[in-house]
């Protein structure tokens, strides 16, 4: 019998050496013992009882971060903080349809594993992302699902990646980015290859058969440009929140996703924010804050001056957003500066700097953002027990 998906069954006691405090100590969150009775042998690095999970624990509140494969199979300075820093690890990419099945049937998952497993080994949870995206879908998937037996294709990949996981993740992200409001179609659904071939109820099938597939882990609907007061922002909070409406209805979500890809400069109104947050959570959801991190594109490459406004900015978003108690985790889309998807093509800063958008620098140094981070979780309002 797999045990429930939560938080507290992936904080195993962590008997390694005594001198060490265990995670649940640390945490000081009386996380359970792990329902798997399992006991975590070796720990990369003891989590730091200022971490930014310890922190975060105090208060009711899950933090964590993605990392990629590579990074994480190569830079032990990488895994040491991401043991110390956080409770939740989420595999930025390898768990898409485009990684796991690149050819139809078969299925890979040793980069999924390499991550999820280093997660669990070392007593974090891991979480799913992005099972359903409209990007970094596989070559074979476009035709395939416009064929006849489409929509039983659609089913067996997800069966397959969360079956693959089966009770080992504490949550997905199943659906991911499935509203843009610029394509024209009713309620907003993008116009994708899955809107395409199976019409806008592939949202509702989708949860339908995640629910299926891993019954203890919880559900999520992720998406971004939830976050700023713009009238893109406002028509997308809307049509969002028409869709998790009826998706709760259905007893098919669990929570909304805020991927929280900030940037610097776009208007942030505390009032628009903590109304769309209030409305979430009176559906009775949780919210997560999944892909937290802060665009510096707009500053000059002065460090300090960008830190310091790269910092200032997350503030002004966190104070509202963890005053909300319905937000129970917060994830960064990356730990440190050396992994972010935010030095990639299209999105790299004009000047060729690197971008400084994660609590840690690239030698795994905190930086003022990681600072205002702790600052804003010891301020935030104590949950109730995430056990709950
Ligand atoms: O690590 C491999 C490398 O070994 C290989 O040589 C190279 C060329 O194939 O690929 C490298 O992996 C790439 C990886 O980024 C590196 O981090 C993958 O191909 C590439 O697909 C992947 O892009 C990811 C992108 O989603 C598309 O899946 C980014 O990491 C990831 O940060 C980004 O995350 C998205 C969220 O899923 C949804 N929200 C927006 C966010 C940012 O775009």
């Amino acid at each position: 019998m797999t045990p429930p998906a939560t938080f507290e069954r992936v904080a195993p006691d962590i008997i390694s050496d005594p001198r060490r405090p265990s995670r649940r100590a640390v945490l000081g969150t009386g996380l359970a013992t792990a329902a798997w009775g399992r006991t975590v042998r070796k720990v990369e690095a003891a989590p730091e009882p200022d971490g930014l999970a310890a922190r975060a624990a105090r208060r009711g509140i899950v933090y964590g971060a993605a990392v990629s494969s590579e990074p994480l199979r190569t830079n032990r300075m990488l895994q040491a903080a991401l043991a110390r820093e956080c409770a939740v690890i989420v595999p930025s990419f390898e768990t898409k349809w485009g990684q796991t099945e690149q050819t139809r049937g078969t299925h890979t998952y040793a980069r999924s594993d390499l991550v999820v497993d280093w997660a669990i080994r070392n007593g974090l949870a891991a979480r799913g992302h992005a099972v359903i995206w409209y990007r970094n879908l596989p070559a074979w998937a476009g035709d395939a699902l416009k064929e006849a037996g489409g929509a039983a294709i659609f089913d067996e990949h997800i069966r397959q990646v969360m079956g693959h996981y089966k009770g080992r993740l504490v949550e997905w992200d199943v659906v991911n980015e499935a509203i843009e409001i610029s394509d024209g179609v009713p309620g907003g659904v993008r116009h994708s290859l899955f809107y395409e071939a199976l019409g806008p109820d592939y949202i509702t099938r989708a949860f339908t058969v995640a629910r299926e597939a891993d019954p203890s882990a919880r559900l999520f609907y992720n998406d971004y440009g939830l976050e700023y007061d713009s009238p893109y922002d406002e028509q997308k909070r809307n049509a969002v929140l028409r869709l998790l409406t009826g998706l709760r209805r259905a007893g098919l979500v669990d929570g909304l996703g805020i991927q929280c890809h900030l940037k610097v400069g776009n208007r942030l109104t505390p009032e628009v924010l903590r109304r769309f947050l209030g409305e979430v959570a009176a559906l009775g959801l949780r919210i997560a804050l999944t892909e937290l991190d802060v665009n510096d594109s707009r500053l000059a490459a002065d460090v300090p001056l960008r830190d310091a406004s790269v910092a200032e900015h997350a503030k002004r978003f966190l104070d509202v957003a963890l005053d909300q108690t319905a937000v129970m985790e917060l994830v960064t889309w990356g730990l440190s500066d050396i992994d972010t998807w935010l030095n990639g093509k299209g999105f790299a800063r004009g000047d060729g700097q690197p971008s400084r958008c994660l609590p840690l620098d690239t030698t795994m140094q905190r930086k003022p953002l990681w600072h205002t981070i702790a600052m804003c979780l010891d301020a935030a309002p104590i949950r109730q027990s995430v056990f709950e």
